[in-house]
């Protein structure tokens, strides 16, 4: 057996998010959960899209009847107790919902309790699968993670969601980080992309917040500065889908003054549908085949990036 690995801190998380339906988030999560917990990191795996659970279904877990839904509702305040073994170890899953029932995001105050009891699970690395769209629950798992993955499909829709998804959690972000009230209220309206303070990107508020007050426009730039949202392009099927990620990530830089990493990219692969019929991840059944190779490629890249300490 692989050395188990200890972290003096809480676990590291890593939230995979993109904005869009259907871009391959649970299925890259699945995967990658799966791939680090080979490495031997002890990953527990959150699916927190409560309208469109099925990270069990990627994992070839069956039905359980304690789910996030649980702790969410407030039926249930600890997340060990949510805990399902998978076939894999090192890893196990928090479901989201059970069966096909669906159940409205977390409030504020549930949300934030949630991910403090995240902080305080009994493993290295946590991977929160988020839903489609730019629901606060999405903005904030994504704004509050050690690692923050944009998944994108080289299709203008995807690639347009997820700039809307990173400029929410940039605004949020801020939100979070700004000391003043004045302040806050500024980012705040800055947030509607309708606002009236002609606000369109995180560079065009600076400038209103160092009016406000300077001290907190150099924690603003701080904050983008220590801001680093990863890129993955999936299903990629041309040198030009390649090169996507490269340009997403200047744009972002031009834009939202964030330096985004593009973490990889992933084939497309019919061998993926053949897997989740199978119900198993296609890095463990098809280690050979391109996207678990692909999907290899950036799960050792990411276990490179985390500051473990
Ligand atoms: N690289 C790929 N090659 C081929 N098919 C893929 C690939 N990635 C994802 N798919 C297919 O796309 C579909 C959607 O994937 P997935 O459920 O992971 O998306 P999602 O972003 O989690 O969707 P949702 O927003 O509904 O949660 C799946 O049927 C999956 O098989
Ligand atoms: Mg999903």
């Amino acid at each position: 057996m692989k050395e188990r690995r200890r972290y003096p801190r809480g676990p590291r998380t890593i939230a995979l998010a993109g904005g869009k339906g259907g871009v391959g988030k649970t299925f890259i999560s699945a995967n990658l959960a799966v791939a680090i917990a080979e490495a031997g990191f002890r990953v527990i795996a959150i699916d927190t899209d409560l309208e469109g659970a099925n990270l069990h279904t990627w994992l070839g877990v069956r039905e359980s009847s304690n789910t996030l839904a649980d702790f969410v509702s407030g039926r249930e305040d600890s997340l060990e107790s949510l805990l399902v073994g998978t076939d894999f170890e090192n890893l196990r899953l928090i479901p989201a919902t059970q069966g096909h029932l669906t159940h409205a995001q977390p409030g504020s105050e549930r949300r934030q309790k949630l991910l403090k009891a995240v902080q305080n699970l009994d493993c290295d690395l946590v991977i929160l699968d988020c839903g489609a769209g730019t629901h606060a629950s999405n903005v904030d798992y994504f704004s509050v993670s050690d690692v923050a993955i944009l998944i994108i499909r080289p299709e203008p829709t995807s690639v347009e969601n997820a700039y809307n998804f990173l400029r929410s959690a940039i605004f949020r972000k801020m939100e979070l980080a700004m000391l003043k009230p004045e302040v806050q209220a500024c980012v705040r309206e800055a947030m509607d992309q309708r606002n009236d303070l002609g606000v369109r990107t995180p560079a065009n508020l600076h400038p209103l917040v160092r009016s406000i007050d300077p001290q907190e426009a150099r924690r603003f730039n701080k904050v983008l500065r220590d801001f680093s949202p990863q890129i993955i392009i999936n299903e990629v099927l041309t040198a030009e889908d390649v090169r996507l990620g490269f340009s997403i990530s200047e744009v972002c830089k031009r834009f939202f003054g964030v330096d985004a990493d593009y973490l990889g990219y992933i084939s497309n692969d019919e061998k993926i549908r053949q897997a989740l019929r199978k119900g198993a991840p296609i890095v463990a059944s098809m280690p050979e085949a391109d996207a678990s190779i692909y999907l290899n490629r950036v799960a050792r890249k990411l276990l490179k990036q985390i500051e473990w300490r």
